[in-house]
């Protein structure tokens, strides 16, 4: 049993409240490896933003959970290392689409600092229970909860969903009120993966259910799952470098800046920064196809993803500038 306060680790509940008051969105990154960490922590501090680092089921089953541990607790000291007056930004751990109550309570006893319960497609009253269980547990540990209610089209909990079932904004008082959790994800036209809408069809989120959604509970931390951009600069080097990446369609960036202005203070990005990583890989392997050493076209990777959630920090969620908040 470790507690995340000894990994220098915080929970969302500080971190979420400045961002519903602040207009801005914290930035939820998903990593797997070395690299994707690096690049991560590196965008953060140089853009003094706060940052959930997410680890989903699969991240834990492809890197092992004892090394992922060990790996959170070493962002917080490489964070402060390469900080120019060593102060730590805001960093949490997070379990992402967290499948179960035992899985949750393992990553709580493993030093995570947040974790979601997915129950998203659940009959309403299982959602509840199954929420409501988890968050007992983890709140004995001041770590925070996020729940669910609405299901993303795409691929979430190696389930598909063969489309939307949007969050139902007449359920949210009452999931939140009997689960007592500290963060709603909600299903708004968000979808996970790279190919998010049909080509020809007006690629728009709800953002009138999320207006809706936040006069019922005003000021609560909205969370938007399935948030990639899907840039088409991106799409195109892979394609020219021996990809096929056919009608790949993301959010606009101009609608998760609007989101992120409202009760949105998590914003999750995982498929861009695929798109970034492998985008530089594939140029490396078609410019130089003598290189062999790793080095050489995961250290490409990793500045672009870097630039990257820079940007995203700066230009998207407006979470740059925000790590020392009062
Ligand atoms: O929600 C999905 C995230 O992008 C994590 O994906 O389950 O392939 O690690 P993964
Ligand atoms: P994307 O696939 O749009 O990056 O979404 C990631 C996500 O929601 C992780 O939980
Ligand atoms: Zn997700």
């Amino acid at each position: 049993m470790v507690n995340y306060k000894d990994l220098g680790l915080v929970n969302t509940r500080a971190m979420f409240a400045k961002a519903v008051k602040g207009g801005y969105a914290i930035p939820a990154y998903n990593f797997n490896n070395m690299e994707q960490l690096q690049a991560i922590i590196q965008a953060c501090v140089e853009t003094e933003s706060p940052l959930i680092l997410q680890v989903s089921k699969g991240a834990r089953e492809y890197a092992n959970q004892t090394l992922l541990r060990y790996m959170a607790q070493g962002a917080t000291e490489y964070a402060k290392e390469i900080q120019k007056d060593g102060k730590l930004i805001p960093i949490c751990l997070h379990l992402d689409h967290g499948p179960d109550f035992a899985t949750c309570k393992s990553c709580v006893d493993y030093g995570f600092s947040s974790v979601m319960i997915d129950g998203s497609k659940l009959p309403f009253d299982e959602n509840c229970e199954q929420t409501a269980k988890v968050v007992e547990y983890a709140h004995k540990f001041d770590v925070t909860v996020e729940g669910e209610l609405g299901v993303l089209a795409g691929k979430e909990d190696d389930v598909e969903a063969a489309k939307h079932i949007y969050t139902q904004p007449e359920e949210v008082e009452e999931f939140v009120k009997r689960t007592g959790v500290d963060s709603l994800a909600i299903a708004i036209g968000t979808s996970h993966g790279a190919y998010k809408f049909k080509p020809g069809t007006d690629p728009k989120i709800r953002l009138d259910i999320l207006h809706e959604i936040e006069k019922r509970i005003p000021g609560f931390p909205i969370v938007l799952h399935g948030s990639s951009s899907v840039p088409q600069d991106l799409v195109k080097i892979i394609n020219e470098n021996g990809g096929k990446l056919k009608d790949a369609i993301g959010i606009g960036e101009d609608q998760l800046r609007e989101a992120a202005k409202s009760a949105v203070c998590k914003i999750n990005i995982d498929s861009d920064g695929r798109l970034a990583m492998t985008a530089a890989v594939r140029k490396v392997f078609h410019d130089k196809p003598e290189e062999f050493d790793p080095r050489k076209y995961l250290g490409p990777a990793r500045e672009a993803l870097k630039q990257l959630y820079m940007r995203k920090n700066r230009e998207v969620l407006g979470s740059a500038g925000h790590a020392f908040d009062c």
